[in-house]
């Protein structure tokens, strides 16, 4: 049995599609199970990771565990490893960030701790692991959809900033052989996940327009325009200025090169930009 947290996002829905279809039994938690429209052949469960709920039944008699910190970080992750430590799991495959590097640079920007200290609390449960550390999501671009669909345009500080976008199938591809192996050739493994090229912002609104078949374009704001335009309830304005000026970075270079881990862990290439762009051409039109 594999327990899949945040069997709902975007990682986590391949990846129960991904290991139903290897025959495996699937444990797949969400808040409202009612709404979750996940696959019959998932065991589906009630699960607020960051409530007060008992955590033991979720985990028993699982062998392996994915572990997404969008369904659950900081302390969330302490007491889910714990548990899962109590129940006898075997494995945890974690969902991690490229932002993770091994160095004291770990200490020095929020995305980074928060990933690093999950990282080692699952080191330290003394359990099999395996890091999947994702680089730039694909689906980050989602959020260009109302903006693409109302007027074909999209805004950004950088248009020339560089990065290497990962599919979300390729990341639970990943995450699913962990999961799944049984050579042990996985184990004690931190892979770099990146999709298979570097693309500018303004070449992936490009991809965007030929998937949908609707001109697409980009439109150059200032840094402050577009540090108001991202800043939220969960991303106050000075981490929004932070990344704009990040993104401003990645002009002259992407943040990080590309890898061939996809390709290595899967035996299949990484799926391209423009491949996803076409899966979720629905998104944007
Ligand atoms: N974006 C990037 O570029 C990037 C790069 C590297 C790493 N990452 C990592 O990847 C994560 C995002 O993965 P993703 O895109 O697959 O996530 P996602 O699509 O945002 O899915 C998260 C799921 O978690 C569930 N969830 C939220 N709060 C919960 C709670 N309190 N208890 C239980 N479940 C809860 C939600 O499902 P329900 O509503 O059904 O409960 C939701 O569907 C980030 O948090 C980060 O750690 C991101």
């Amino acid at each position: 049995m594999i327990v899949v947290t945040g069997a709902t996002g975007n990682i986590g829905r391949c990846l129960v599609d991904r290991l139903l279809a290897d025959g495996a039994a699937v444990r797949a938690l969400t808040r409202d199970p009612a709404r979750a429209a996940l696959p019959a052949g998932a065991e589906t469960v009630r699960a607020d990771l960051t409530g007060a709920q008992d955590l033991a039944p979720l985990l028993a008699g699982a062998d392996a565990l994915f572990l997404n910190l969008a369904a659950g970080g900081g302390e969330a992750v302490t007491a889910l490893v714990d548990a899962a430590v109590a129940a006898g799991v075997r494995r945890i495959v974690l969902n991690s960030s490229m932002a993770v590097t091994d160095t004291a640079a770990d200490d020095s920007n929020h995305i980074a701790r928060m990933h690093a200290d999950a990282e080692r609390r699952v080191r330290d449960s003394g359990l099999e692991w395996t890091f999947v550390r994702g680089s730039n999501y694909s689906t980050n671009t989602l959020a260009w959809a109302p903006s693409i669909r109302a007027s074909g345009v999209v805004r950004e500080a950088h248009p020339g900033a560089q990065g290497s976008p990962v599919h979300e199938a390729d990341l639970a591809d990943v995450a699913a052989v962990a999961l799944l192996d049984r050579s042990g050739a996985h184990l004690g493994q931190a892979y770099r996940v990146t999709g298979p090229e570097v693309l500018t912002v303004a070449q992936q609104v490009a991809e965007i327009g030929r998937a949908t078949g609707r001109p697409t374009q980009v439109e150059q704001i200032s840094e402050e325009a577009a540090a108001e335009a991202m800043a939220g309830p969960h991303l106050p304005l000075e981490a929004a200025r932070e990344l704009v000026r990040l993104f401003g970075a990645m002009v002259h270079a992407p943040s990080f090169p590309v890898s061939d881990a996809v390709e290595r862990v899967t035996g299949r290439p990484g799926r391209t930009y423009a491949e996803w762009a076409r899966d979720h051409a629905a998104d944007f039109s």
